[in-house]
């Protein structure tokens, strides 16, 4: 084989043998007249799936021939370039089917140049997949590999054991050298090997953290199948991904609440519980554990996939959903300087931590990067990948405690920010979870300051004449994470109130939405049952969790000695259903191009199905959480006066050129805490910085 770029180096002969040029991957490489298929892609160090070892039965390694003039590669790619269906591949599309276009790679041998297509969606036995849940390629290569072995019956002047054979056939037929294999297996292998007539597939661990292969599991005949999951443990909820190790496919995603919530509701008070209980730790273990295996019977139902063919894991968590999922004592994650017990990749017998899958089944878990910012922000790192940026990527998880990491492939630095549970409903009068009937959205008119809105579960807006005929009986109920920003957002823009926070009393006399409560004043969202209220402490809360994630990303910046950022990703749940825009006029994250801000979703999930379904991604994110470099926020010593720039609306010194452009801020106007007007103007030294900023902005 020779890979393009070798010309000038080998033989003329060699120039004349045909082009194989392999997608998604792009590899390319010369191969003689009549390499199958399979071969030059495993030469080229492309992933096809083969679990019969070339016998054609077992129908993973299908490909597609891509047929036309391909200019740019200088290949025309052709059906006839590709040997015709021999006897073997024949007789697998006569007994299962194949479907149109497709060959299998084992057999179809090179006759000419070939574009190759490497489907992502090789469907064997009719196995039901759902749509894809994570929008994205990932190339596989897998920590598990199932290899279909046939191994010579025993002979009385041979006398080498059954394991001893097998073992020769598999570095014969597949290159692994002398495995290893679990020992609940070795009492097995005997019937195993009876039953099917001395045919077995056994399946290869080849990522543990010794360098030999490991013989996890084994099945008589040919197995052609095998699972793994992702699972991403928050401290709310814990979120799954049951994924086809052969394909690639997701095959089901489920979530549940994380049982955790009745030993407190937030990571501190989980920690206290175990500072104040002996058996904390251990029921807080069990608790979590239990909640993981009912997760996995739920996404095993909706798959229709047995439990015991999961023989994968991959784990991401926050430090201390971390430690208490792996039987570890949180207590030093509670209190400064916040020590990890381990940060490092782990790996384990999935047994060992009660999880009940197969029972060679290997459980991984991502590096965590520092005692506040867990595996959980590794797996979201390795997903949006900022080192792999040349622009300045700012990747945030915004949930009762944010992870901010900002970098581009020179440097990445990151750190954790107590936002505290504002943003989730919680602390605001009328705030709720997100559930059907809270509200999502909210627009107010600038001239009449009278609001509209719309529900979760309901597509039109509240001044619709049929809205509340279309909120039928869930009606409406409380005010959700990204309608507390929207609305405190849209009160700054409408002018109620003013850059510092505070809601203007005066505008009563514009409207009686606007009214006197106690020593403050408050808006009136809602009439009606129930009645929804926006106090000047809700506001002080949304200010308060603002700044506190502001600070965190402009300390950052800070220590990468940058005035913005070039792209936003805003991971997690909640990211998922704010409007940029809103959160930018809040000052929740700072100016960038609207076009470049984009919500990743449970980033952190689709890094451990990459972890999962690629062993190189594991290296990748253990090698980068070394490079990253951990700020301690809090630490920093004029973290105040930037948490106290940042209380302002969207914030006091710095400038947001993106944002005038897209949305028409109000000029400055500063109230006093009891909502009468002051002096126009901020304090000077303020009123210069903001216009040093402003110039900056500008350039
Ligand atoms: Fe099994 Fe081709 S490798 S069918």
């Amino acid at each position: 084989m020779w890979a393009e770029g070798d010309f000038q180096m080998n033989s003329p002969a060699n120039i004349t043998d045909p082009l194989i040029l392999f997608m998604p991957s792009g590899k390319r490489g010369r191969f003689p007249v009549g390499t199958p298929v399979l071969d030059a892609a495993r030469q080229l160090g492309v992933y096809v799936e083969s679990v019969c070892g070339g016998r054609a039965t077992c129908g993973r390694c299908q490909i597609e021939v891509q047929e036309g003039n391909f200019a740019k590669h200088k290949i025309v790619s052709s059906n006839d370039h590709i040997s015709p269906k021999g006897p073997k591949e024949e007789r697998y599309e006569r007994i299962r089917g194949l479907p149109e276009g497709r060959r299998l790679s084992c057999s179809a041998t090179v006759q000419g140049d070939l574009v190759v297509d490497v489907p992502q969606d090789t469907v064997i036995n009719a196995q039901v997949v759902r749509k894809a849940a994570v929008d994205r390629h990932i190339e596989r290569d897998p920590a598990i590999q199932l290899c279909y072995v046939e191994v010579e019956e025993p002979d009385m002047h041979k006398p080498l054991g059954d394991l001893d054979r097998l073992k020769r056939v598999l570095e014969k037929d597949w290159g692994w050298k002398d495995p290893l294999i679990a020992p609940h297996l070795i009492p097995q292998v005997q019937g195993m090997l009876r039953k099917e007539n001395w045919g077995v597939t056994v399946a290869i661990h080849r990522d543990m953290d010794i360098s030999r292969p490991f013989i996890i599991s084994m099945w008589p005949g040919l197995k052609n199948e095998a699972y793994g999951i992702a699972c991403d443990i928050g401290s709310t909820t814990i979120a799954m991904h049951l994924v086809s190790l052969l394909s690639g496919r997701i095959v089901a995603s489920s979530g549940t609440s994380n049982p955790q919530i009745r030993f407190g509701e937030d990571l501190m008070s989980r920690v206290s519980y175990v500072m104040m209980n002996p058996d904390g730790r251990e029921a807080m273990t069990v608790a979590v554990r239990e909640a993981v295996n009912s997760l996995i019977g739920k996404v095993c139902e909706e798959g229709g996939v047995s439990r015991y063919d999961i023989l994968d894991a991959v784990f991401v968590a926050n430090p201390i959903m971390h430690h208490l999922f792996l039987g570890i004592d949180p207590t030093e994650l509670g209190q400064a300087p916040f020590a990890l017990a381990v940060s490092s990749a782990l790996q384990y017998w999935a047994h060992d931590l009660d999880i009940d899958i197969n029972r060679g089944a290997r459980l991984y878990t991502l590096p965590c990067i520092a005692g506040h910012v867990g595996a959980d922000a590794a797996g979201a790192t390795l997903s949006e990948g900022p080192y792999r940026q040349d622009s300045m990527m700012l990747l945030v998880d915004v949930g009762t405690n944010a992870e901010i990491i900002l970098g581009n492939r020179k440097r990445v630095v990151a750190a954790s920010s107590p936002t505290g549970p504002a943003f989730e409903g919680a602390e605001i009068s009328g705030g709720q979870r997100a559930a059907p009937g809270a509200i999502e959205r909210v627009r107010i008119d600038p001239e009449t300051l009278e609001p509209k809105f719309r529900i979760i579960g309901v597509d039109k807006w509240s001044d619709e004449p049929d809205f509340e005929q279309a909120a039928g009986v869930v009606g409406v109920t409380g005010i959700c994470g990204s309608a507390i920003i929207e609305v405190i957002a849209e009160m700054y823009l409408s002018g109620i109130i003013s850059e510092d926070g505070v809601i203007d009393g005066a505008l009563n006399a514009r409207s009686p939405r606007i009214f006197q409560d106690g020593r403050t004043f408050s808006y009136l969202l809602r009439d009606g049952e129930p009645r929804l209220v926006i106090t000047q402490r809700d506001v002080r809360a949304i200010q308060l969790a603002k700044a506190a994630l502001y600070a965190g990303v402009k300390l950052l910046m800070e220590k990468q000695e940058v005035d913005h950022v070039d792209t936003i990703r805003f991971a997690g749940a909640f990211g998922s259903f704010i409007d940029p825009k809103y959160a930018m006029v809040l000052g929740l994250i700072p100016d960038c191009d609207l076009a470049e801000v984009k919500a990743v979703g449970n980033a952190s999930g689709t890094g451990a199905l990459m972890a999962l379904l690629n062993r190189n991604h594991r290296r990748e994110i253990e090698d980068e959480v070394h490079r990253i470099e951990k700020i301690e926020t809090a630490l920093e010593p004029h973290f105040q006066q930037i948490f106290i720039d940042a209380m302002a609306l969207p914030n006091k010194v710095d400038a947001f050129p993106h944002l005038s452009l897209a949305v028409k801020l109000p000029p400055k106007k500063n109230l006093s805490d009891d909502g009468g007007a002051t002096d126009s103007g901020a304090a000077p030294r303020r009123r210069s910085r903001e216009e040093r900023a402003a110039r900056r902005g500008r350039e």
